[in-house]
């Protein structure tokens, strides 16, 4: 792990003046796949930072990635790059504003899902999910029973961030027959969909359905997540129908800039010689998503919900009786997310990226805490 202390860095500069461990944004401690470092210190040793153009060559390999890992053919015209993926989610709902009455998602959801829609004077409509055997699901019944109008956007977060589940076809489907019944359209966010930590699972690509669900489907994809390029701001989203396409292109319009010459060719590079540190990564991961669930299920009142993609743990707090779980946790030096902004009190987001020996530390300080406690 790189020391992060006094480098900018959003996650470690929060608590620099106090000694919480920083457990809370998704971004990852560790370091970037070494062809990757290696390259961005190359591109910097040249000394010119100036405007960037997607290279031929990042088309190739996210078409061919996108074919050999999910199975999902498409096309160089229907890429359109952002700068990053929250302004995709907020782009896609300025791309509804006239025509929607609403904008649904699942709840516990990433808090910009919930942002995106009000600023684009759109009501967002929260449709909490299910616990059913210790996962979250799709709460269908609840969906069903809603009132929807034609037109409306579907939010999808597919990994689902903070819940960590990698939706089955099954439930995809049935999501899908929802939409095309309903005459809704979809943002599918997916940008961790290169981190299924499950083994035996694997990530479809809402779009990739069929040829129905593709033509009314923004998908958002980036190589951010995985290979811990956020600060690079490197994202594209996929869209099949020229309409839709052409809108998301206006309204992106004078406002969205194109990404980083340096976002571009790192982007590359990690998906063409990232997989063997990608493949390191994720049993990593695993472990420490492992580690973490066996001790935190260990402390009472407390449940946490094994991630089966993503490197972000869901921990239900409720039990423990306590007003602010999140302040109790940064009061015994463990800085987690607060499930309040994710629309659930009460729950909070442990981030399992980082090195073991912090992840320990982080676990032995709450388990001191619970001592407090009882
Ligand atoms: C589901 C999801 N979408 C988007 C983002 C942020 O993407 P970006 O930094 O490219 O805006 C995150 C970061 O945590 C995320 O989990």
């Amino acid at each position: 792990m790189p020391n992060r202390t006094g480098t900018s860095s959003l996650k470690w500069e929060k608590y620099s003046s106090s000694d919480v461990i920083p457990l809370w944004v998704a971004d990852m401690d560790f370091k970037s796949p070494p062809s990757v470092v290696d390259l961005a210190v190359e591109i910097s040793s040249r000394g010119n930072f100036g405007y960037g153009v997607c290279p031929e060559s990042l088309y190739e390999i996210v078409i061919q990635r996108s074919s050999v890992y999910y199975d999902w053919s498409i096309d160089k015209q229907t890429i359109v790059w952002l700068p990053g993926m929250v302004c995709g989610l907020n782009i896609a709902c300025k791309v509804f504003q006239q025509s929607a009455s609403q904008v649904l998602t699942n709840t516990p959801i990433y808090p910009p899902f919930l942002t995106a829609p009000g600023y684009s004077q759109l009501k967002c409509t929260r449709v909490p999910m299910v616990v059913v055997e210790n996962q979250y699901e799709i709460d269908f019944e609840k969906l069903l029973s809603l009132e929807t109008k034609s037109g409306d956007l579907f939010m999808l977060c597919h990994p689902h961030n903070p819940v960590g589940r990698c939706f089955s076809q099954d439930e995809l489907l049935r999501l899908c027959n929802f939409i095309l019944e309903r005459d809704l359209f979809v943002c599918s966010d997916e940008i961790h969909c290169d981190l299924i930590l499950e083994k035996g699972l694997r990530h479809i690509p809402f779009a990739s359905l069929n040829g129905e669900i593709a033509d009314r489907t923004i998908t958002l994809m980036a190589p951010s997540k995985t290979f811990n390029l956020p600060g690079f701001g490197c994202s594209y989203a996929v869209i099949s129908n020229i309409k839709l396409r052409n809108k998301f292109k206006n309204a992106m319009r004078g406002i969205v800039p194109d990404p980083p010459a340096m976002g571009f060719l790192l982007a590359e590079e990690a998906y063409r010689n990232g997989e063997q540190w990608r493949i390191e990564l994720i049993k990593y991961l695993r472990t420490n998503r492992d580690l973490a669930f066996s001790e935190i299920s260990s402390l009472p009142g407390i449940t946490p919900y094994s991630p089966q993609a993503t490197y972000l743990m869901w921990v239900d707090a409720r039990g423990l009786g306590i007003e602010n779980p999140h302040s109790f946790f940064e009061d015994a030096g463990v800085g987690l997310s607060n499930g309040a902004d994710f629309g659930n009190c009460g729950f909070l987001r442990l981030n399992l990226g980082c090195t073991r020996s912090l992840l320990e530390k982080a676990i032995e300080r709450m388990k001191t805490a619970f001592l407090r406690l009882s």
